[in-house]
């Protein structure tokens, strides 16, 4: 099961990705993630990552092209994967077929999580993330047990740099200047499966569960 999660900033990727590794068995591949780490870390790629991350721009292709290529012939993505935030622009997405060809595999659906602007600034204030284990949560649609700390470990909740409404901003203008595309691109290949992202995190995991073992598109 070779998925991609495709959606603006907010729309629920990761929180779905999460419901979705558990009941698959598949990891998550999040590029957000990983660029993340990185820049904690300050390794060379974080280091230069950093600053687009943090005006709400783009990575530049390679370096993500980069980093996707070298997860996806990890073996725990033999039996499936899900990426989310990858690929993001067209070069990026060209790139991600040439890849899975060269391995012998294809990306089997594109689930596109619609959800409207109010929606997804509300969702992208509100979000804070655990330090430890990097559960989100969201302190009105979903929060924790005892305010500011993660129910798994107990680690203190932080808000990303990149979560402020200046920022949201400039990532919703690049996602409808780079990622909307893809929409149409995948609509092409017939694999896009349009998700309906405005309900509980419980009524659009249901829709997605329902595409991906129901099959209908
Ligand atoms: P990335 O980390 O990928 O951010 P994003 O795509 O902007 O997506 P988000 O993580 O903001 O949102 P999400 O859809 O995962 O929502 P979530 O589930 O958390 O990328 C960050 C940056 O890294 C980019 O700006 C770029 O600089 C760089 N980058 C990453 N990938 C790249 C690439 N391929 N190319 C180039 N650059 C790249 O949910 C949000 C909140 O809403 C949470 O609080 C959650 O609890 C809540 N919530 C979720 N679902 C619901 C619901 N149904 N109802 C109510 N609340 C909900």
């Amino acid at each position: 099961m070779n998925i991609i999660l495709l959606g603006p900033p907010g729309a629920g990727k990761g929180t779905q990705a999460n419901i979705l590794i558990k009941k698959f068995g598949i990891p998550q591949i999040s590029t957000g993630d990983i660029l993340r780490r990185a820049v904690k870390d300050q390794t060379p790629m974080g280091v230069k990552a950093k600053a687009f991350m943090d005006s709400g721009a783009l990575v530049p292709d390679e370096v993500v092209v980069g980093i996707v290529g070298e997860r996806l012939v990890q073996a725990d993505c033999a039996a499936g994967f899900i990426l989310d935030g990858f690929p993001r622009t067209v070069a990026q997405a060209d790139a991600l077929k040439s890849m899975l060809i060269s391995n012998g595999k294809s990306i089997e659906h594109v689930l596109s999580i619609e959800v409207n602007r109010d929606e997804l600034l509300q969702r992208i204030t509100g979000r804070r993330t655990c330090r430890g284990c990097g559960r989100g949560y969201h302190i009105v649609f979903d929060p924790p047990k005892s305010a500011g700390k993660c129910d798994e470990c107990g680690n203190e909740l932080y808000q990303r740099d990149d979560d402020s409404e200046a920022t949201m901003a400039k990532r919703l203008s690049v996602y409808d200047e780079q990622t909307a595309p893809l929409v149409s691109y995948y609509g092409n290949e017939n694999l896009l499966r349009r998700i309906p992202g405005m309900g509980s995190i419980d009524e659009i995991q249901s829709a997605i569960l329902g595409v991906l073992e129901g099959g209908c598109r």
